[in-house]
């Protein structure tokens, strides 16, 4: 199937698939895969190990604004790294899911990734996930996507993500952390998670993979003509 170059914009709340569904896009129609999410667990690793957040979420703000100055925080060989560190397991863990959305509230730091991403989304051809793609930083998305799903499923496929890492957290801790995480992300002042009016919902408590992926078939064939 031929689509044109486009930017398709994924949003949604905590562990609906998004990135699992963004790879596959990006796989079939050979478009670039930018996860957004990657970039603030990254900043939030980095927070965490260079004591700009403490045990309570309390972030010094001017502290880590000007830290990220220098930060070389960036995509490669297997998901993200700051300089030539691979820091991909790391942002993953419950220690950077416990604090990423406390310092995802903070306007600087939500400046610095959008920048980020708009200088790597710039060629088009580019699938991005997130919570604010296609109502902030990529407004003019051709596409925009917005997923949802029952919050018990969400719960226990990140649980048996997390456990295939050899990281078993129980079914209620993370059922938790992703309740927080949905609550914090759509009530923050700077960009909060919204569905965008021009995005197409998808909810896919009940959906395969495979059912997702013609499910976009149908709506770019729809859209965009074969
Ligand atoms: O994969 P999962 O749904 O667990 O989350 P993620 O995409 O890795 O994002 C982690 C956290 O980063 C979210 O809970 C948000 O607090 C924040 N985030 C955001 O504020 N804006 C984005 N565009 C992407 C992530």
């Amino acid at each position: 199937m031929n689509i044109p170059d486009i930017i398709i914009a994924i949003d949604g709340y905590s562990s609906t698939g998004k990135s699992s569904f963004a790879k596959i896009i990006a796989n079939e129609f050979s478009f670039l895969y930018l996860d957004s999410g990657a970039l603030y667990r990254g900043v939030t690793l980095f927070a965490i190990e260079n004591g700009f957040i403490n045990d309570n979420c309390e972030i010094d703000v001017p502290g880590l604004d000007k830290a990220l100055e220098d930060i070389d925080l960036h995509f490669g060989e297997g998901g993200a790294y700051i300089g030539d560190r691979c820091i991909e397991a790391e942002i993953r863990s419950m220690a950077v899911a416990d604090k990423v959305s406390p310092i995802a509230t903070v306007p600087e730091v939500r400046n610095f990734v959008d920048r980020k991403l708009r200088e790597f989304g710039a060629k088009k051809r580019v699938v991005m996930d997130g919570r604010d793609i296609g109502t902030t930083v990529f407004p003019n998305a051709e596409l925009k996507i917005f997923m949802t799903a029952d919050p018990l499923v969400r719960a226990r496929r990140r649980a048996d993500e997390m456990a295939a890492k050899g990281d078993s957290t129980e079914l209620d801790t993370v059922l938790k952390n992703l309740q927080e995480r949905d609550y914090i992300d759509s009530h923050r002042e700077a960009s909060p998670l919204s569905q965008a009016e021009d995005a197409i919902v998808l909810d896919n408590s009940y959906m395969t993979m495979d059912d997702q992926l013609q499910w976009l078939k149908n709506i770019i064939s729809e859209k965009f003509g074969k």
